[in-house]
């Protein structure tokens, strides 16, 4: 029996909320915004877990022990916002199928394509991503490689990510030209990502908060929708930069709408899109 269905579910305060908050803002550096209510719920949800029924006593795991990072991770795990679904925000998708058909028409697209994700929740923003691309370049170009990647802070969400199965309710979320082609119906009400897409994406645990360290190459498009309002303020215009540092020349960053922190960079020029907030980096193909 559940310690709440005991009734023995341990009160949680205020005061010892604000002070998990600070912990999980100072070491994963991320800002939970639910409410007091369901945080709560997952703080119990942990103690359940781990036996225990002292709130003072779960707080004081929270040192700088390994064991105190994995159970950071653990709750975090359970905080973080992974609502998504395929083809969120279509405007921005239409925005890359656009600038892919630019480059490759061209003539001086790169041999070798590369997507990333950054936030990539249960992977359907890759994936929706990695549609449109195959769309693209598997249309007669079957010698041109891509591959995409996507990252993102839960491990929960990286592993259903990796899995690429979905409800099948799903498949009303995806535009009709690539349903067919790249969703495989299972049996029990489920649709798997087909093998084409899969075979080239891969997710990974990563945060954004140590991108700067991360051993991450140049992509070509790079894709951050709904994550950046996890950073304090003054943090996102920092985390947006180095972005643009992994992109290469010409590249194209989409952030979510709404995600334009009145940042600015030098490298990058906005491009005009209705709803969008998309940017091209400077150099490289496919202008215009
Ligand atoms: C609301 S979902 C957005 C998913 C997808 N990008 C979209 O727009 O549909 C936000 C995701 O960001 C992830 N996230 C939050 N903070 C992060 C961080 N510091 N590093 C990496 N991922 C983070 C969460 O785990 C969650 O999966």
């Amino acid at each position: 029996m559940s310690l709440a269905a005991a009734g023995r579910a341990p009160e949680i305060g205020g005061e010892q909320l604000g002070l998990l908050m600070q912990a999980l803002r100072t070491h994963a550096g991320i800002t939970i915004d639910s409410t007091p209510g369901v945080i709560a719920g997952h703080v119990r949800e942990r103690m359940e877990h781990l036996g225990m029924l002292d709130v003072d006593a779960y707080l004081a795991l929270f040192d700088d022990s390994i064991a105190a990072r994995a159970e950071r991770l653990a709750l975090t795990d359970l905080l973080t916002v992974k609502e998504t679904r395929f083809f969120r925000q279509p405007a921005a998708f239409q925005v890359l199928a656009q600038y892919l058909d630019k480059v490759v028409g061209s003539g001086a697209a790169p041999a070798e394509f590369s997507f990333w994700s950054a936030g990539c929740s249960t992977g359907q923003e890759l994936y929706s991503m990695a549609m449109v691309a195959e769309a693209v370049f598997g249309h007669g170009e079957s010698w041109r490689e891509w591959h995409g990647i996507g990252s993102d802070l839960s491990f929960r969400a990286v592993v259903q990510a990796r899995e690429g199965v979905y409800p099948e309710k799903v498949l009303g979320d995806i535009p009709v030209q690539y349903r067919g082609r790249f969703m495989d119906p299972k049996l029990g009400g489920r649709a798997r990502v087909a093998d084409v897409i899969r075979h080239r994406t891969h997710f990974f645990h990563s945060n954004l908060l140590h991108v700067d360290v991360a051993p991450f190459a140049s992509f070509n498009v790079i894709f951050c929708q709904n994550v950046l309002i996890y950073f304090p303020r003054q943090e996102r215009a920092g985390i947006i930069d180095q972005l643009v540092d992994r992109l290469g020349p010409g590249g194209l960053l989409v952030l979510g709408p709404g995600e334009d922190v009145s940042w600015q960079n030098p490298n990058v020029e906005r491009l005009l899109s209705p709803g969008v907030c998309a940017y091209r980096k400077n150099g490289g193909s496919g202008r215009g």
